[in-house]
């Protein structure tokens, strides 16, 4: 039987082997979720040995565990592939607006949704379905399969560089595939050659040693609510710019041919805006709506809060503001020179009357890569097969910290090949994952496993 039967054949009990791992809450950012966090990671690795993985590994960090396996190749001389993603999940808050429970798995109409349908559990499980369509259904496999699973994506995979270090022999290939990226859109499978990278602040701008009566107080005391709007205000000019000297220094200028690239996408701004229900978009001078959402760094608020945020009114001079800011960065910067920048200026802005702090809670630098590459052939020869269209070449807005850190440490070609859909609901509530894009992907990386072999 084929590789491409069997993955038909057996589809329904595929779907229930998903939602098996969906269930399990592996929120990797809360503390009490640690232990939900190792037990996904043992499941997943009894999983794999089930299916007939030869080394299956849940291997400890100072953090969450990585599950590491290897499958041969049953043919001599075989290339080897180092497949990464991540089974760790967002928080689930605003729980409210779910529709069905974020761990309990539901299908409507073709459609699962749970936490991690799409980021990133169901895309790591077409993975190591496909291989499993191999060996069960093929009996063979036409390339060796290293999988490194992690549980740290989601909180900037503070571990990673680390485990590299020290597994760097273990880890050697000819490739690395990711899928944890979403499809351009519906139909249109897509090749990413570039991921912005991340730099994440955390700002507390601190006031008066307590909370004060605004009447007996305001008026001569610097308010560190008013300051941290001040900052935030003065963080882009009205162009829509980031106002931070130096911010652009080493963002690498954008090639028409690229721009050309850009503006061929099949990309439709009026219907994007109306999906989203605001009156108008905003962003960069200069670049369109897609070169801002994808090759143009960024500067947001997360998160924001102070004083008396419940019913009703209350007459409060808060004693501290807060602010979660992040920047996506694109290639040339670096998340540590843009963290310490935007620090520094935010101290300079900043009113007298209060003291600033800034923390920086994580990083990942951006990356770019080889278009050109045999597995990046492959996976478009793969695609093809598998949706009857060439795959469209794209860069996406989102960051997977590790992939800097692989080519600067194994320096093989990256291939991220991914089924999502940015309607999907990653990180939001209803996240879901639709299952022909699951069959589909199971279908494509099979058949990346058989062209990567074939070569060029
Ligand atoms: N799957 C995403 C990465 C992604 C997002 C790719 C959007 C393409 C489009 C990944 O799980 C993710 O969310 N990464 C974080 C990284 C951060 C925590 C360092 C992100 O981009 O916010
Ligand atoms: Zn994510």
């Amino acid at each position: 039987m084929t590789a491409s039967d069997y993955a038909t054949a057996h589809r329904a009990r595929f779907v229930r082997e998903l939602r098996e791992f969906l269930r399990f809450p592996s929120i990797s950012t809360l503390a009490a979720h640690r232990d939900d966090v190792h037990r996904t990671a043992q499941w997943l690795a009894d999983h794999l040995q089930t299916i007939g993985a030869q080394v299956c590994q849940v291997i400890p960090t100072p953090g969450h565990p990585v599950v590491y396996a290897e499958f041969p190749a049953s043919v001599p001389n075989a290339p080897t592939l180092l497949f990464y993603g991540h089974y760790d999940v967002q928080p689930v808050d605003p729980l409210d607006e779910w529709t069905s429970p974020p761990f309990e798995p539901t299908e409507r109409d073709g459609v699962l949704f749970a936490r991690g349908a799409t980021d990133d559990k169901g895309q790591v499980f077409l993975v190591i379905k496909a291989i499993e369509s191999w060996l069960q259904g093929a009996g063979t496999l036409p390339c060796t399969v290293k999988l490194l699973i992690e549980g740290e994506e989601e909180i900037g995979s503070p571990n990673l560089e680390g485990f590299l270090q020290t597994h760097r022999p273990q880890l050697a290939c000819d490739g690395v595939l990711i899928c944890d990226t979403a499809m351009f859109a519906p139909d249109v499978p897509s090749l990413v050659y570039g991921l912005r990278g991340l730099a994440y602040l955390e700002l507390t701008v601190h006031g008066p040693n307590r909370d004060l009566h605004s009447g007996s107080f305001g008026g001569a005391v610097v308010n560190p609510a008013n300051a941290l709007a001040r900052i935030i205000a003065a963080l882009h000019d009205d162009a829509g710019n980031i106002a931070v000297p130096g911010f652009y220094d080493d963002v690498r200028p954008l090639d028409e041919q690229e721009r050309a690239l850009i503006a061929s996408l099949p990309f439709d701004e009026e219907a994007f805006q109306r999906e989203l229900g605001v009156p108008a978009l905003g962003g960069e001078a200069g670049y369109s709506v897609l070169e801002r959402l994808t090759v143009r760094p960024t500067l947001d608020v997360n998160g924001l809060w102070s004083g008396f945020t419940g019913e009703g009114a209350k007459t409060v001079l808060p004693a501290s503001a807060h602010a979660k800011i992040s920047m996506r960065l694109v290639p040339d910067q670096r998340a540590d020179r843009i963290a310490q920048r935007v620090a520094e200026h935010i101290e300079r802005i900043a009113s007298r009357g209060v003291r600033v702090e800034v923390r920086m809670l994580h990083g990942a630098d951006p990356v770019l890569v080889d278009r050109e590459s045999l597995p990046m052939k492959a996976a478009a020869r793969a695609l093809e097969q598998t949706f009857g269209r060439p795959p469209v070449f794209q860069r996406e807005g989102g960051s997977i910290p590790v992939v800097s850190h692989f080519q600067q440490m194994l320096g093989v070609p990256v291939v991220l090949m991914g089924f999502g859909l940015h309607s999907d609901g990653a990180h939001s509530p209803n996240e879901h994952f639709h299952l022909v894009n699951f069959y589909r992907g199971i279908e494509a990386v099979a058949r990346f496993l058989e062209e990567l072999q074939r070569g060029a």
